[in-house]
């Protein structure tokens, strides 16, 4: 399983450090051989001392190794800490911050280039889904636009739009009918996020095709996370 953290724009430089020794201890303890992954905010970054199995990654940056866009980060400030996880096309950066697909295909590309391991979003939003499903894959087909979905250090996640920070989880039936017409589609590992948390955690790793998770709001409490890393481990 892949279960990864994003924790938006949620902790500070030293609540994050806090956060990472405490996984570390556990991840190590527990001998877990799933893959970790944390997106801390930018101000975060740092060089952990961590694991194997965890990497850290940015939730965003401008394709550029540096210049002049305010208020970016690019390759050069990721590479300070010998990071190559990064996070891009997550539905707030395309809805609430209104990145277009050309830019997070630009994105894509330039991290791509990198030899970056990329976790790629996708998802509808709540109109779509109530089209139905072959509104729902033709949508979630549409943001794979511009993206070489053949790259070998790609993993995709499924998030709709509506699941997001509602509390609403998709039903197992829908996520498992999703995710297996996105597989016939993307080789890639394929995540689910939306309002997963330790209660639910269980029956998403079990849906066929589901290869982990991406959660938000249940991954900023350390303890939760660790027992969803937990409950991964067969
Ligand atoms: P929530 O887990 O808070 O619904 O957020 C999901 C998400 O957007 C992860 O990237």
């Amino acid at each position: 399983m892949i279960i990864a953290a994003n924790f938006k724009t949620n902790h500070t430089r030293k609540s994050t450090k806090e956060y990472m020794a405490k996984l570390n201890s556990f991840v190590t303890e527990l001998k877990s051989d799933d893959t970790v992954l944390v997106f801390p905010p930018s101000t975060a970054l740092d060089s952990f001392d961590l694991n194997d199995k965890i990497s850290v990654g940015v939730q965003n940056a401008y394709p550029s190794v540096n210049g002049s866009f305010t208020g970016e980060i690019g390759l050069e400030q990721i590479e300070e800490f010998t990071l190559k996880t990064i996070l891009i096309g997550h539905s707030e950066r395309r809805h609430v911050l209104g990145e277009s697909q050309a830019e997070v295909a630009k994105k894509y590309e330039f991290y791509k280039a990198k030899g970056f391991l990329i976790v790629y979003c996708i998802g509808e939003p709540k109109e779509v889904r109530e089209q139905g499903v072959e509104s729902v894959i033709e949508y979630n087909f549409s943001q794979l636009d511009g993206i070489d979905i053949n790259y070998e250090n790609l993993i995709v996640a499924y998030e709709p739009v509506w699941a997001i920070g509602t509390g609403l989880t998709a039903s197992n039936e829908q996520i498992e009918e999703t995710l297996g017409l996105l597989k016939q589609k993307i080789k890639a590992p394929l995540l689910y996020g939306g309002s997963v948390k330790v209660a639910n955690v269980k029956e998403i790793y079990e849906i066929p095709n589901c290869e982990g998770v991406l959660v938000g709001t249940a991954s900023w409490d350390v303890d939760s996370f660790c027992k969803m890393v937990e409950i991964a481990k067969v």
